[in-house]
């Protein structure tokens, strides 16, 4: 049976991929910077799991990442899921900056970590990632979020190139989910076309398993995106995209 981590294990999709694989006998290497909920699966499923605190801001987070590997006895999956959000229409720099450390910042270093672990065990390998439709067109309210997610799924590309030119046998899975009801999102605001994570990680998993490059979820993000790429930039900034509460952590 495969070898999976997840980075971003405690919760929202995290947290769901991590209950449906653990449910059908899966091992799993669990990974965020709260232990709680991953020591909690450990108990629930004895024998399946590894956990440790990462955070994927800090410097050591790789060596921690080869810890874990190590415990789980080698590694088949990285699946990367790690990420935050701030609706910051204000231009907060702090705030913009945050996003950036962690979901541009802390995914290459994450990312990049464990292409080195499938490059130096010469362990055909899958990299997978919860990117974001966001990452499709720079949104006014998200520009940070757009941004970094936006680089999340180019660092992908440019290691799936390296991965050819150095040999190194890695899948890689790009996944754009549009809003999905998690603790990320305002628990008060309503988004548009939202999705529930139990319907959204079953289609997830799917993607992991088919190897697919690039995942839209779900079929009606698919088709939005695929219409707002045929739009020209001068008409998008010019579109008012209503899609969170002015000012709140979505
Ligand atoms: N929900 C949506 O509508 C939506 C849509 C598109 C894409 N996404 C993406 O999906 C991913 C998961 O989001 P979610 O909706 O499941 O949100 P969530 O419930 O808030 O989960 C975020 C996860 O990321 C972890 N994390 C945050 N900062 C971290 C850090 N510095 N180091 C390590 N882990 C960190 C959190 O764990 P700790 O706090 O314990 O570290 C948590 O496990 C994110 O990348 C998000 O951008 C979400």
């Amino acid at each position: 049976m495969k070898k999976m981590i997840i980075m971003g294990a405690s919760s929202g999709i995290g947290l769901e991929m991590s209950e449906l694989l653990l449910s059908r006998g899966m091992r799993l290497g669990l990974a965020a910077r709260h232990t709680e909920t991953l020591r909690e699966l450990s108990k629930k499923y004895p024998g399946q799991v590894e956990y440790e605190s990462i955070d994927v801001t800090h410097r050591d987070a790789p060596a921690k990442l080869n810890t874990l590997i190590e415990r789980l006895g080698g590694l088949d999956i990285y699946f990367h899921v790690s990420g935050i959000g701030i609706s910051n229409p204000e231009l907060d720099p702090n705030k913009e900056a945050e996003v950036i450390t962690t979901n541009a910042g802390g995914f290459v270093r994450m990312v990049a970590a464990a292409y080195d672990y499938f490059k130096q065990s010469k362990h055909a390998g899958q990299i997978a990632a919860v990117t974001s439709v966001a990452g499709t067109k720079g949104i006014g309210d998200l520009a940070a979020y757009s941004a970094s997610k936006k680089c999340a799924s180019t660092y992908l590309t440019a290691l799936e190139q390296l991965a050819h030119k150095e040999g190194v046998d890695i899948a890689f899975t790009d996944i754009r989910p549009g809003w999905i009801r998690t603790p990320l999102l305002s628990a008060d605001a309503e988004y548009m076309m939202e999705m529930k994570p139990e319907e959204v990680v079953p289609l997830m998993l799917k993607s992991i398993v088919r190897r697919q490059r690039v995942a839209v979820i779900d079929k009606r993000y698919a088709a939005l995106v695929a219409l707002w790429r045929c739009l020209p930039d001068s008409v998008w900034v010019r579109m008012n995209v209503p899609m969170t509460k002015k000012g709140e952590t979505f």
